[in-house]
């Protein structure tokens, strides 16, 4: 995608020189100061209808959807309309991480602790903001990550995000959690590339029965996320009592005397089905714990490389070592990631983990491809990541804060923010291209 950037920013345009204006538009000399020492133009006087009635721009309030997202122009600020919208559990089931919630704090200041270095007097009319990943074109550097139980936080769910990513040219991945099966997704965006992450069970007949679906349906790319053995402490929704779906008590039937829209949309669309599971009741830990498998190894990773034709990256790297090792066992490309501070709380942040996975690679030769999530708030923090060598990012939280919002529309919405985002830190840092962006662009600070 081209942005053509143009030179109509006040900001981007010089004040003219005082001698380059016609002497006709010259500002006339201020009138002599009055006797009593005051300028005139500095004495009061009563305001004339005409000096107000360019000033007087009262609009009618809006409080339709459109507008509304389009008030947010940051994904912190979708994040405050989808807290006002969403009853506390679901919110908190997105927005919360495992135990200290440590993880997740220090993954988003590491994109904080940075300087762009930018490049000055380049031509920066226009910005390209497209790539390839996985030996396919992508409208922009930036995918959905697979989340679960996506309906839950918004009746669109998981179409809002395969509709959206196919409107938008970008990859939509399904969660091997989600709440629409791998034939629902594909219909919905026929168009769109999708797909598919894969919880890896050592009971082969349950994996193999999803990947020939997700092939049968198209899905080009197959993620097997391996940072969950067991579950992490999400301590929030311990406190909630969360459950799947969520439980009418008295708190929640109190929460939706004021968030009526969500349990509006919430009741009378279909009840939540899973991408790989019949209808589940019960506690989101009970589900998860039956879902992750601690027994798997390497072993497991040989067999579905055997097993699966298309693409295979491996999600949840969080070492150099591992990087390295999966890549030997027949990976594609990973993508490095603590599952957004869901997992282990102090674990590594894969931005500081990024320069050293590609300077890996770069030794080794290898040209699998590095991609990153966890923390990503802004186009600006894609952008230092692809300077510091990633080669696609993905976002979790980013997109649903937008569905949560909004719905598809939310998820426009989040798309937007941060295309413009990244076309405008490109411009800024002097680039032009994805290519052009080089570790000298981003400056460590704090390390
Ligand atoms: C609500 C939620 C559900 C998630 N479910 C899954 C999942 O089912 N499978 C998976 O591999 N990762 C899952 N993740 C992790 C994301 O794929 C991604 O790694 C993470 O959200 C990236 O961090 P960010 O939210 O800061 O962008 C989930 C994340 C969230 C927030």
């Amino acid at each position: 995608m081209t942005h053509t950037i143009q030179p109509n920013n006040p900001e981007a345009t010089p004040a003219p020189d005082a001698t380059d204006i016609p002497a006709a538009a010259q500002p006339k000399p201020s009138p002599a100061p009055a006797a009593s020492g005051v300028p005139a133009a500095l004495k009061r006087r009563i305001p004339k209808y005409s000096d107000l009635a360019p000033l007087m721009q009262f609009k009618k309030p809006e409080f339709s959807k459109e507008a509304r997202l389009k008030r947010a122009s940051t994904i912190w600020e979708l994040r405050d309309i989808a807290k006002r919208r969403t009853p506390q559990a679901p919110f908190d089931y997105t927005d919360g991480a495992a135990e200290g919630e440590i993880t997740l704090r220090r993954a988003r200041e590491a994109f904080l602790d940075i300087e762009f270095r930018p490049g000055i007097l380049r031509n920066v009319s226009k910005i390209d903001l497209s790539t390839e990943i996985l030996g396919k074109p992508s409208r922009l550097p930036v995918g959905i990550a697979p989340t679960g139980f996506t309906r839950m936080m918004q009746s669109e769910g998981e179409y809002a995000g395969s509709q959206a990513a196919e409107a938008a040219g970008i990859p939509y991945t399904l969660s091997t959690m989600g709440t629409a099966s791998i034939e629902d997704v594909a219909a919905a965006a026929p168009n769109g590339r999708n797909w598919f992450q894969l919880y890896l069970w050592t009971d082969r007949d349950r994996s193999l029965e999803l990947i020939e679906r997700a092939a049968k349906a198209g899905n080009d790319t197959l993620m097997v996320t391996v940072d969950t053995a067991v579950a992490g402490a999400r301590l929030r929704d311990v406190r909630n009592g969360m459950t799947i779906p969520p439980a009418l008590t008295v708190k929640t039937v109190l929460d939706a005397s004021y968030r009526p829209a969500w349990w509006f949309n919430f009741l009378t669309h279909e009840p939540l089905t899973f991408a790989s599971l019949s209808r589940y009741t019960g506690t989101v830990a009970d589900l998860i714990n039956s879902m992750f498998d601690p027994t798997l190894t390497f072993e497991d990773l040989d067999w579905l490389r055997e097993t699966w034709k298309g693409k295979l990256v491996v999600k949840g790297i969080q070492t150099v070592e591992d990087a390295r090792r999966v890549v030997d066992h027949g990976a594609d490309g990973v993508v490095l990631s603590n599952h957004g501070g869901r997992q282990l709380d102090r674990a590594p942040i894969p931005f500081h983990l990024l320069p050293e996975v590609k300077q890996a690679f770069t030794a080794d030769n290898s040209d699998a491809a590095i991609m990153l999530d966890t923390g990503i708030m802004s186009g600006a923090d894609i952008v230092a990541a692809l300077a510091l060598g990633a080669d696609f990012t993905l976002i979790g939280r980013a997109y649903l804060y937008g569905l949560m919002a909004g719905g598809r529309a939310g998820v426009d919405r989040t798309l937007q923010i941060l295309e413009k985002d990244m076309a405008r830190t490109m411009a800024l840092l002097g680039v032009s291209s994805i290519s052009e962006l080089t570790p000298e662009h981003v400056r460590l600070l704090n390390k």
